[in-house]
């Protein structure tokens, strides 16, 4: 850790003002008050009951929880289940196939709506059509797609034959779906021609070609060990925009001739309630991204129990609308996972919120009378900066709950949110979880919590959540420390794929025996949690999760660099920014004497970074200095960097080797370069 301790005490704006939910919201809410008092009662036992009402299980199961293999749980482990048959099938044999199940609205304004009974239909289809390229229960797929129906049906298509999706986000680069794709062995990738955004066609499948390494002409190994996405056989290409594509035969196949050629009728495999659902690769605190792991039962029972209860699903009435994109942990667990399991009606949009205007969101939100709309804070920030008449010509009263979720809200945005977007009517839930913990951990009830601008309020019952010091004690209410989960969880991750050590080593090492986030948090005065930020070298950037030592890595992979690092700062709109501070080589020295800290040596490196991650990991702001502070035993001092980053004085620089670089870094940076 670089930058030590969470400031705690710092006091939130706009902490006192409560917004207590309306009795008719409460009379009407599916989570009941007893729900606290029963889990609190018996953990184990209200699991058993949520895994059994939640979910059809092919084979029930004896055992809740197995706690012996610590750090590893095993939950609800001799039962049997499938994940696809309980997000579709089941639904069709209670008699809703004829419920929508997605309505899906293209960037470009194509739309296609999808009944449970299609969707049931089409994924035989393409889990037929990935039986016959010879895929297998326990075989690891990459899925890498734009925001379409298909992504949605490439999941479960996979989850129906007990094949491992690892979804790739689509803005990630070949570089980064390559390490992926070999990371987790994959023997298909699933891809597309390309997406619509921001209202032009985007490519993908070139970066598969890169990935995957094309026997003509491929590019060599990158440092000397073969890394290429080799392991993956064939490539499944889903046609979107139409656009040319380079083609290998024999490994590329069209997904719509293959779904074609096959029957629409599959039997889902049934696999055990430990089997791997997942792999999702999310940012650590060291360059290489982890792979996270999650399996069946456990996960899809508090996907099912959070959609349910957090946002007050009614299947029958609601058109619920979750904005992330499945390429990150909430697309998996509340676009497929939890709100197909409970049989909802929902909104995928592929495009970007100003597409073709800034309206795009509100639009959809009265074409589809979207009822509950779970977004992340810097979109409701963005929103805030274009002003409250672009929503407001509007109808906005489909919505009775609001959801956040990615970074702590600040209690401006939260209460913008509810007023403009909720017509100050309805709850707002801001839900904190991890790619870790598979499912939302700490929200508001809606219907019984009263509402607090900025904090994510309490564990949800049969959740054990609390805030720390150094030795693992809870603090008083009024301080602060480190959030961490005290008892496992039916959703927690299993592991880090292919390396237990890290697993063990990265969330169970700081404080034995219990699971530590990263995150820094308070208890306020009445005991609610208000989450900090990280505490770790991670960065949150608009609800994404970004490694400084990560990018540091891929910034000095650049033959103009020497030494890199970077800090996040904040940033009204994207929460944290990327800033990078780097030193360039002696031969490349002149040059940038020459030419300043202008332009061409940062666009240069925003490039490189883009192009070895994906822009989304792009600098906002790179700084070219000569030194950095470092100390005696030579780790950089983010923490002073961040403080030069966010215009603060710098502060204690007594560890420094060598306390006057400050004043050199601070000295060339008058005029921060254009960004
Ligand atoms: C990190 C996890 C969970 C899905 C999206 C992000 C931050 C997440 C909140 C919140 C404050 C939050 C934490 C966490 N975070 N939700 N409601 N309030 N911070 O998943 O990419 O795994 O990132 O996001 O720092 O550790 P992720």
């Amino acid at each position: 850790m670089t930058h030590g301790e969470p400031n705690p005490l710092e006091s939130p704006v706009g902490a006192g003002r409560r917004f207590p939910p309306s009795a008719e919201f409460t009379a009407q809410a599916n989570a009941h008050p007893e729900l606290q008092a029963w889990a609190a009662a018996d953990r184990l036992g209200f699991w058993a009951d949520q895994a059994r009402q939640l979910l059809s299980w092919g084979t029930d199961f004896t055992e809740v929880l197995d706690w012996s293999a610590a750090p590893v749980a095993h939950w609800f482990g001799d039962g049997r289940l499938n994940a696809c048959y309980n997000a579709v099938d089941r639904h069709v044999e209670a008699g809703h196939g004829d419920r929508v199940a997605l309505h899906f609205e293209g960037e470009p304004g194509d739309t296609r709506t999808i009944t449970y009974a299609e969707l049931q239909r089409e994924v035989s289809r393409a889990a037929n059509a990935l039986v016959a390229l010879g895929v297998q229960t326990g075989d690891r797929v990459a899925i890498y797609l734009p925001m379409i129906p298909e992504a949605v049906i490439a999941m479960l298509a996979c989850a129906r034959i007990g094949a491992v999706h690892s979804v790739v986000f689509g803005g990630f680069s070949a570089e980064a779906l390559r390490t992926r794709i070999a990371d987790a062995q994959a023997v298909l990738v699933i891809t597309a021609d390309g997406g619509f955004r921001r209202g032009s066609a985007t490519a993908l499948k070139p970066a598969v070609d890169e990935a995957v390494g094309s026997p003509a002409g491929a590019v060599g190994p990158v440092d000397g060990a073969d890394h290429r996405g080799t392991t993956a056989r064939n490539v499944l290409v889903v046609r979107r925009t139409g656009q040319d594509i380079a083609w290998t035969p024999g490994r590329d196949v069209w997904w719509h001739e293959a779904l074609e050629a096959a029957s629409d009728v599959h039997e889902p495999v049934l696999v055990g309630s430990e089997h791997p659902l997942f792999i999702l690769y999310t940012s650590g605190t060291t360059g290489k991204p982890k792979g996270i792991f999650h399996t069946t039962g456990g996960y899809l029972t508090q996907c099912a129990y959070t959609h349910l209860n957090v946002f007050d699903l009614k299947a029958e009435t609601d058109v619920f609308w979750c904005t992330a994109d499945v390429g990150w942990v909430t697309g998996h667990s509340y676009v497929v996972y939890g709100p197909l399991v409970n049989g909802a009606t929902q909104v995928i949009y592929e495009g970007t919120p100003d597409t073709p205007t800034k309206g795009r969101w509100w639009d959809i939100v009265s074409k589809y009378g979207v009822t509950i709309l779970y977004t992340a804070p810097t979109a409701i920030r963005t929103c805030m900066k274009w002003g409250e008449d672009i929503p407001g010509g509007y109808d906005l009263s489909s919505l009775r709950l609001l959801g956040s979720v990615g970074e702590p809200i600040n209690p401006e945005a939260w209460t913008w949110y509810r007023r403009v977007i909720g017509g100050d009517r309805t709850p707002v839930v801001d839900t904190w979880w991890q790619t870790e913990t598979g499912a939302i951990m700490i929200s508001p009830l809606p219907g019984i919590s009263s509402g607090k601008p900025g904090s994510a309020q309490t564990p949800l019952p049969g959740i054990a959540a609390d805030v720390v010091d150094e030795e693992a004690h809870p603090v008083a209410n009024g301080s602060g420390g480190y959030l961490v989960l005290t008892e496992p969880w039916p959703a927690m991750l299993r592991g880090i794929w292919g390396d237990p050590q890290r697993y063990a080593d990265t969330y169970w090492s700081r404080f034995p025996g219990i699971y530590f986030a990263g995150d820094g948090a308070k208890k306020d005065a009445d005991g609610d949690i208000w989450l900090l930020g990280r505490v770790d070298d991670v960065m949150n950037v608009s609800g994404h999760r970004l490694s400084t030592t990560e990018i540091e890595s891929a910034l000095v992979s650049h033959p103009m660099v020497a030494e890199a690092a970077v800090v996040g700062a904040s940033d009204e709109t994207t929460g944290q920014a990327v800033v990078a501070f780097v030193i360039l080589r002696a031969e490349y020295l002149d040059r940038a004497d020459e030419i300043g800290e202008g332009a061409d040596v940062a666009a240069t490196l925003r490039a490189h970074v883009t192009k070895e991650i994906g822009p989304i990991a792009k600098p906002r702001t790179i700084l070219v200095v000569n030194e950095l502070p470092k100390t005696r035993s030579g780790k950089i001092m983010r923490r002073l960097l961040r403080d030069v980053a966010e215009h603060r004085t710098v502060g204690d620089v007594t560890t420094l080797a060598d306390s006057s670089v400050m004043d050199l870094i601070s000295e060339g940076l008058h005029t921060p370069p254009p960004t």
